[in-house]
């Protein structure tokens, strides 16, 4: 059974972070890239008491320096490691036929910090699973310097720590992970062993991830940070992003005779035969019955972003993600061309999106354009109805009427809670009854 992954719990948090949003992240991506060559030095290294290993949050610090305990108790990355030693990766494994999961790179990639030999330093562990350098960057370079009281945070990141406070660069990381990358990729080989189906979207992963950190005056007049609407557009725009790059990389043709099928709707194949799902919006968008979808889930959502912040350009979006979508029925050939036109035009207009000042008005607006798909049959797959939920539930926590829309939400909610118990037209029917209430 596979759940909705990360329902937004902590409503207080996002209404504190509302508004701190200052647009587009254009120009941080330049950043250089050095951290690729920084020594791991392994968690061990942050860990000691006078360093992230206190035992509880320091008032009176900017940051936290209990992080190293929040990580090892709540956090499931420092658990990643330990997944590949359960008897359900043993299984996975010996249905691969692998000799051991904890031993292989296709796993270590994405369940630890899997950087090469000569990355590792003395202390580094590659048990620690998805540890601290992970996702901070290998921290050779800048372990004793960013202890000094007049380190800044431009001198941390020249030194090679990752900037994992600027939304499109913790987008990428994150998605390196939890959709993939041309080099390390849930395969469908890997998901029909029995891995579990990925699902992701920035907003909420990120409220879900146990906080380690307080993004408040101090946190932003350091690091300048940017949280809110913004946080959510840039998930979807990458997510989008890294699924068009992957189609345009070798992953496509791994499987044979057939295109892989991990870059297709999971349930388009996998539901119950009484469980009808196709309808009329679907052929609006040139698709035929009876036919594999490709996974349209970060395109439909973008696709509201399009409609509401980028009205005149809303046509030749639609016809792009048409042509795609369409390409997916064809040939791995027109899937190529398709995803490079889309992702190429995606880049041009992200600025665009990112840039355009937006308020509750244009917010409210994105809602109802998402409640709306639904209610014509549009998000009929398990993926848009699990992302529309969530992009439905973070938009209503920026607007703060999360009170009075509470109620659609949790009936939305109960509709895509499980894939297994997922019903198309029970959702289109709540998704209609939030289109009158938005
Ligand atoms: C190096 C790979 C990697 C990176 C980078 C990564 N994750 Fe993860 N993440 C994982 C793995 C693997 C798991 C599952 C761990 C387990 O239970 O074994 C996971 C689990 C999670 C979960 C729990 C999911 C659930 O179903 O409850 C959340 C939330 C999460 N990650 C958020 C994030 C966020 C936010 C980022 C980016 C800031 C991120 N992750 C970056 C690999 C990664
Ligand atoms: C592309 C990255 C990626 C690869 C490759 C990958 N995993 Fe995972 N795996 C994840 C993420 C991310 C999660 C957490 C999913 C979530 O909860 O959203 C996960 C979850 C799991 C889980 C379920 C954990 C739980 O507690 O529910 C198991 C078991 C697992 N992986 C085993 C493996 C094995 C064995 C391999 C190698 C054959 C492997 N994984 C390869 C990213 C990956
Ligand atoms: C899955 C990714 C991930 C892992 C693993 C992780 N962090 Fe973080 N960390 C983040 C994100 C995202 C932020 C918030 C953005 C930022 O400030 O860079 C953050 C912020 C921080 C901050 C900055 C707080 C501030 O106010 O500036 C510190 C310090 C920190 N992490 C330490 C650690 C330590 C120590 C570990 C290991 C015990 C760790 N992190 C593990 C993702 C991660
Ligand atoms: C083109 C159709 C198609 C698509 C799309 C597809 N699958 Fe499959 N899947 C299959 C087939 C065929 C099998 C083999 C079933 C069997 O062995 O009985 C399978 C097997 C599996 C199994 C093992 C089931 C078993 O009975 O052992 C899992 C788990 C799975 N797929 C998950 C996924 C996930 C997750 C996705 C999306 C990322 C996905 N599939 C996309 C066709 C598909």
């Amino acid at each position: 059974m596979n759940t909705v992954k990360g329902r937004v719990l902590f409503f207080g948090l996002l209404v504190v972070c509302m508004g701190l949003w200052s647009g587009s992240s254009e120009l941080h991506f330049l950043h250089a890239l050095e951290f690729e060559d920084n020594a791991h030095l392994g968690v061990a290294s942050c860990a000691s008491s006078v360093c992230h290993g206190k035992l509880a949050k320091q008032e009176n610090e900017n940051v936290w320096l209990n992080e190293f305990r929040v990580w090892s108790s709540d956090d499931r990355h420092a658990r990643a490691y330990k997944t590949l030693l359960s008897d359900e990766s043993k299984l996975i494994a010996r249905k691969l036929g692998l000799k051991s999961a904890q031993s292989a790179d296709i796993c270590l990639d994405c369940h630890a910090d899997n950087v090469t030999a000569q990355l590792r330093d003395t202390k580094f562990q590659v048990s620690d699973g998805v540890g601290c350098e992970a996702c901070h960057g290998g921290a050779k370079l800048w372990i004793d310097s960013h202890t000094e009281p007049e380190a800044t945070h431009a001198d941390n990141l020249k030194r090679g720590m990752y900037p994992t406070e600027d939304p499109r660069q913790r987008a990428t990381l994150c998605l390196s992970c939890h959709m993939g990358t041309n080099s390390k990729f849930a395969t469908h080989e890997i998901m029909g062993a029995g891995h579990p189906r990925l699902s992701f979207e920035l907003e909420a992963f990120t409220v879900n991830q146990p906080a380690h950190y307080t993004v408040d005056a101090d946190y932003i007049q350091r690091k300048r940070s940017v949280v809110g609407f913004g946080l959510w557009v840039t998930g979807q725009v990458e997510a989008a992003d890294t699924y068009l790059n992957l189609l345009q990389g070798n992953l496509l043709d791994v499987s044979g005779m057939f295109p892989e099928f991990s870059f297709y709707d999971c349930h388009s194949c996998h539901h119950p035969m009484d469980d009808k799902r196709w309808t009329l919006s679907r052929k609006n968008q040139g698709l035929k019955p009876g036919t594999l979808r490709l996974q349209d889930q970060h395109l439909l959502m973008l696709q509201s972003i399009v409609q509401i912040l980028d009205q005149s350009k809303y046509s030749e979006f639609k016809k792009l993600v048409s042509a795609l979508l369409k390409a997916g029925q064809s040939s791995k050939q027109d899937i190529k061309i398709a995803a490079g036109k889309l992702s190429a035009w995606i880049s041009a207009r992200r600025s665009v999106w990112l840039s355009t000042k937006t308020g509750n008005v244009e917010i409210r607006s994105i809602r109802k354009a998402i409640a709306d798909m639904g209610a014509k049959g549009l998000l009929s797959d398990y993926a848009s109805a699990e992302q529309a939920f969530l992009g439905i539930e973070s938009l209503s926590l920026y607007l703060g009427d999360a009170d009075k829309v509470g109620s659609v939400l949790d009936q939305m909610y109960n509709t895509v809670e499980s894939d297994q118990k997922y019903s198309p037209a029970a959702f289109r029917a709540v998704a209609q009854k939030a289109v009158n209430v938005f």
